[in-house]
């Protein structure tokens, strides 16, 4: 397993290319099962998780291709709607295919995912939609098998959910009749597929907003040509990242108006910000100030963002609270964290985070995608030699992670063990 070596202490400066939007191409990936076409997406990162997505579309009966950015899928050969365990185990988006193989083979078969680093992830109100949308949903050993055509219905979702309201669009879009879904999310990337699909010839309405109207159509265009989004939380790590170290970076490519909670965020924290079009270009002021956040659903504090303000707030010149009301046991970046010298205490979902003076390198271990860029972060601030194990975790969610920092100013090694 690769693990990173970082030596810390060194400002940032240069120019950062945001990559596309994780959260975004994979329920686009999905989504072009709905029907069979050939699809074009460009501005789609080289992740672990794309790969993935990549693999269980084969699975499928898709064929992929994929180069610099550019992924040509053609779904007309899909035969087999199933997602095996041995991929859903490695990645929970996976489940992103439950409502798109519905809605095309009237017949969906998914592995149940796994829960993760921090905890159970469930998926009740994915099955609570498609019920609702007149399908027969039961478990079979360990696996979700939905069967029927589904029609349009009410969904009310008690609670926020991106990943419940994605495959309810995506099961909606050729239902007979009309779908309307209350309390759906409407993060970026909902608005994304929402893009996708009205492109293909989907009738959506309510498009960010938490109240979605969806009118089934009975044939969707079969070839499209589409660009993914930038990635937010790429985009707030590495702001996040300069504030910590000290200097002045431009991203790149970036859509601040998905960012605007962080940004302001940052700029009381100390951050001196400068946005013009796709780029922003950050400089770091005199310090850290201490600034609480909360997470929340869109428009709110992104949680994917949560353990890389606190890796911030660990060096503020003072005391902060962090909270996380979306998963209140994404933590697990806590013990890392102060054994680089920080000093953490957690009560439930309550992060009580005292600024100190300096952090300092030692060997910690990641534990899921934003833990490992939350150490890495640290790591980068603190003296000495850090040794990030269990990389594997980072590769998923940012494409060529080390490339980008070094490129900045990062004294950062990947290595083979
Ligand atoms: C998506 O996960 C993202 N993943 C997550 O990013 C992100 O943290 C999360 O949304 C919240 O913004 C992808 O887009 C691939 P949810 P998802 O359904 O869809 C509860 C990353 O690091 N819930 O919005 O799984 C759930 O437990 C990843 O890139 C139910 O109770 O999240 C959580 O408390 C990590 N029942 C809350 O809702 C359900 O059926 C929000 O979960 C579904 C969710």
């Amino acid at each position: 397993m690769d693990k990173f070596i970082i030596r810390g202490g060194h400002p940032l400066s240069g120019d950062v290319h945001i990559s596309g939007a994780k959260n975004a191409v994979l329920p686009i990936m999905a989504a072009t099962l709905i029907t069979p076409g050939h699809f074009i997406l460009r501005n789609v990162p080289d992740l672990r998780d794309t790969r993935t997505m990549r693999k269980l579309l084969e699975i499928i009966g898709a064929k992929v291709e994929f180069s610099n950015g550019v992924m040509k899928i053609d779904t007309t050969t899909c035969n087999n709607p199933v997602a095996p365990y041995e991929v859903v185990k490695t990645m929970r988006a996976s489940f992103d295919v439950l409502g798109p193989l519905a809605s095309r083979f009237r017949y969906a078969k998914v592995s149940l995912p796994g829960g993760c680093a921090w905890g159970p992830r469930p998926v009740d109100l994915h099955l609570k939609a498609m019920k609702a949308l007149g399908t027969e949903v039961t478990l079979e050993e360990g696996y979700i098998v939905v069967k029927g055509a589904a029609r349009g219905a009410d969904i009310n979702f008690e609670i926020s959910s991106v990943g419940a309201t994605k495959n309810a669009l995506m099961a909606a879009v050729k239902a007979k009749g009309k779908t309307v879904i209350q309390n759906a999310a409407c993060e970026p990337e909902i608005s994304a597929l929402i893009d996708f699909l009205t492109a293909l010839g989907a009738d959506i309405t309510g498009q960010d907003s938490t109240r979605l109207c969806i009118t089934g159509v009975q044939e969707l265009r079969n070839e499209l040509d589409f660009t993914i989004i930038p990635d937010r939380i790429e985009a707030g790590t590495f702001l996040i990242t300069n504030l910590l170290l000290g200097g002045e970076i431009r991203l790149h490519a970036v859509n601040p108006g998905h960012l605007s909670i962080v940004l302001n965020k940052l700029q009381e924290a100390g951050s001196e910000l400068e946005i013009s079009g796709n780029s922003i270009l950050a400089k770091s002021g005199a310090g850290i100030r201490p600034v609480n956040i909360t997470t929340a659903p869109y428009p709110g504090f992104p949680t994917d963002l949560q353990a890389q303000w606190m890796a911030l707030m660990s060096r503020a010149t003072g005391d902060s609270i962090i909270i996380d009301e979306i998963y209140r046991d994404r933590f697990t970046h806590v013990a890392e964290l102060n054994r680089l010298g920080a000093k953490i205490k957690l009560e439930q979902n309550v992060a009580i985070v005292e600024g100190v003076s300096q952090l300092a390198g030692a060997p910690v271990m990641s534990t899921d995608i934003r833990a490992s860029a939350s150490l890495i972060i640290a790591a980068l601030a603190a003296t000495g030699v850090t040794e990030v194990s269990r990389i594997y975790h980072i590769d998923r969610g940012y494409e060529k992670i080390e490339t980008k920092l070094k490129n900045i100013g990062a004294d950062i090694e990947r290595v083979s063990t």
